[in-house]
Order: structure tokens, then C-alpha cells, then sequence
């Protein structure tokens, strides 16, 4: 399947739709799946340095995300995605991804990190997916 039609097989977003999970959490879970996709072990103290949060509060917020299954503790303080949690954090990142790509090209401009992160909870999937519709096809 092409790289661009990957998100229609996602069921992470429906997660969002039934779950507890906070934007707090989409946060985490969104820079956990981002350390794991560049093959990195993510542990509290890396993911709390990359959120600029104190170790003791990502360790809090990791274990709200057990809760909810979507993450599980491993030997030696990894911490591992369970297949619900890859899948949520494949959605935030493409969420993620998606709008800024937006943002940047309406705003000709190369950053909109602050804006993206402000309003990224609150789109839903349909206008994600519509988005990326539409810059498909102004890339083409
Ligand atoms: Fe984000």
C-alpha cells in the first residue's frame, strides 16, 4: 500500500473516539511513538527530556497510558507501545505531520510547531484526512 494511503487503515483514531485519553496523553504517546520510530529505547528519562517535563511527571503520565493499554513497562524501564498504542501513535503523528505541512504551506512558512501543538487535538479525522486529500493533490 502506498505510503500515503497508509492512514486509511488506521484504527488508532477510533481509540481516541471511546478512550479516556487526554490531550496531556496524546502528547506523550505522539513523542513515544516518535523516539520508537527512530529505532531508539524510550525510557522516562528520555521521553521527559523531550517533552522538557520533569522525569517524575512523565513517569505519572506513562502510567495513565498503561491504564488505557497503551503502553506496558518493560525490563530495565523501557517502555514498549502495545499494538493499540502504536496504532493511536501512528494517527497523532500523521495528525500532527499532516497539519503542519498545512499551516506551513498556507502560511509560506517552515515553522508552526506552536500552533500545531495548540490546536491538534481538536480536529477530527475526517478533517485530517481531507487535508491530507487536498495536499496530495496540490503536491502533485
Ligand atoms: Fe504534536
Amino acid at each position: 500500500m502506498p505510503e500515503n494511503n497508509r492512514f486509511y487503515t488506521l484504527k488508532g483514531y477510533a481509540l481516541l473516539e471511546d478512550n479516556e485519553i487526554t490531550t496531556s496523553m496524546e502528547d506523550y504517546l505522539e513523542m513515544i511513538y516518535r523516539i520508537h520510530s527512530k529505532g531508539e529505547a524510550v525510557r522516562v528519562g528520555v521521553l521527559a527530556e523531550s517533552l522538557n517535563v520533569k522525569p517524575s511527571s512523565a513517569s505519572k503520565m506513562v502510567g495513565n497510558l498503561k491504564k488505557q493499554r497503551l503502553v506496558s513497562f518493560e525490563k530495565y524501564g523501557y517502555i514498549k507501545l502495545t499494538e493499540e498504542g502504536g496504532e493511536l501513535g501512528r494517527y497523532l503523528v500523521f495528525r500532527h505531520d499532516t497539519l503542519h505541512s498545512f499551516l506551513c504551506y498556507i502560511n509560506k512558512s517552515k515553522n508552526e510547531l506552536e500552533q500545531v501543538e495548540k490546536i491538534e487535538h481538536f480536529i477530527n479525522t475526517e478533517t485530517i484526512v481531507n487535508i491530507k486529500k487536498l495536499l496530495d493533490g496540490l503536491m502533485e
